[in-house]
């Protein structure tokens, strides 16, 4: 079986799909595997670092892609606009690609996967099970956004994050505010407790509640709380439980300096947790640091990959933090990846067996047959 690895295409996606490190565990397995030269370059992984490990280097895209059985892939298939041509394009029917992206978010890469008879998984619908937790590829890469997330506010505000008593006084603490306590948000209270700052968090979750204290921060106790579904992800709050939830949080978010927002709900936009009415009441220095951004953003003067300042206060909407970090983003992409296509390696070939979990419900296309579940695809079921 041969394995091939392209550059990404995507602009600023600095990660690639495996390091060298990864080699040895398909070659071991019996798998060729080819790399686009260049591909580890921004992740610090030389051609020659591959070669060493095992890997043929190959300089070009076209005739990579044009002999892959698999293609190992952080970003979705994409239009190389140098070649003039899409990535599917490139690979021939029956190829199989493993990559990260919500299938919502692309029907006519969908369309075009169909057309070309290919088979595709995508690790952002893995189901949250045991077994696949050493192939969560996003929670790997929502430990790095939470992280990142901090540093970013914390190098934006202007004043200090500990409390500090020094001979000319003393310096108080800064206090975040993280919302929604995920991966994301757990990893952010962390990181902010380690600069010394005071926090707290909210997540409609209660179940949280323990984690968030053992991390050292408060639980905001606000008597909303979402039922979560069969993955442990929250299902969302009816139109009236959201408005109680802003309301009850004004005070809060108006005390923060620092505010780290991450609240998602499968399937839907993000839920707005800060209006700007809530960002006026702000002070001037403070900054909003929206994870959520993309999906819509969780304040409402958030746009994504933009920053915005209003009567003094910052909201940053960051696009794609993981690839800001390409070394152990990689590193750790990389493990999931390897992880999952191993899981499906039996004999040297690749069993597609319908019958187990993982292989399933991680599917997007298979022979050019559409098998992902509706709302993975943004449709809406006869259920409702
Ligand atoms: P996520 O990125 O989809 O959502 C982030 C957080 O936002 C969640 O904790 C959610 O409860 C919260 N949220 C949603 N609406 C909110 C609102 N209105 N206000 C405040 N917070 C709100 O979720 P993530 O971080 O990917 O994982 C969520 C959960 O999934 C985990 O905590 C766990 O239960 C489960 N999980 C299970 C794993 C496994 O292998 N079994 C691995 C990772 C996660």
């Amino acid at each position: 079986m041969r394995v091939c690895v392209p550059k990404e295409i995507e602009p600023g996606e600095q990660r690639v799909a495996l390091v060298p490190a990864l080699v040895s565990k398909l070659t071991k397995a019996g798998i060729e595997v080819l790399v686009e030269s260049g591909a580890g370059e921004a992740s610090l992984c030389s051609d020659r670092d591959y070669q060493e490990a095992g890997a043929t280097i190959v300089p070009d895209p076209g005739t990579l892609l044009g002999q892959a059985e698999v293609v190992l892939k952080v970003q979705r298939p994409l239009l190389n606009v140098q070649l003039g041509c899409h990535e599917v394009d490139l690979m021939a029917p029956g190829a199989v690609i493993i990559s990260f992206f919500l299938p919502s978010t692309d029907p006519d890469l969908v369309s075009r996967l169909v057309e070309r008879k290919l088979t595709c998984f995508s690790l952002d619908l893995l189901p949250r099970i045991s077994r696949a937790q050493p192939m969560d590829a996003r929670s790997a890469m929502s430990t790095i956004a939470g992280y990142k997330a901090v540093l970013l506010a914390a190098n934006a505000y202007s004043r200090l994050f500990p409390m500090m008593s020094t001979a000319a006084g003393t310096v108080a603490p800064a206090k975040v505010l993280i919302l929604g306590a995920g991966v994301a948000g757990l990893q952010a209270i962390a990181t902010a407790r380690r600069l010394g700052a005071v926090v707290s968090a909210f997540d409609v979750r209660p179940a949280v509640r323990q984690e968030v204290e053992s991390l050292g921060a408060r639980f905001l106790a606000l008597d909303v709380t979402s039922e979560a579904d069969a993955s442990g992800y929250a299902k969302g709050l009816a139109e009236e439980d959201e408005r109680r939830q802003r309301e009850l949080m004004t005070k809060f978010v108006k005390e923060a300096d620092i505010i780290i927002t991450t609240a998602l709900v499968p399937g839907k936009k993000a839920p707005v947790l800060i209006t700007g009415e809530m960002v006026a009441q702000m002070k001037p220095g403070s900054q909003i640091v929206d994870l959520a951004a993309e999906q819509g953003g969780n304040c409402e003067l958030s746009q994504a990959g933009v920053e915005v300042t209003t009567g003094g206060v910052m909201i940053h909407g960051p696009v794609n933090l993981p690839a800001s970090m390409p070394v152990q983003a990689s590193n750790l992409y990389a493990r999931t990846i390897t992880a999952f296509l191993l899981n499906m390696v039996k004999d040297k070939a690749l069993d597609l067996g319908a019958d187990d979990q993982i292989v399933r419900e991680s599917c997007v296309v298979r022979d050019g047959e559409i098998v992902a579940a509706a709302a993975a695809l943004g449709q809406a079921t006869s259920g409702g």
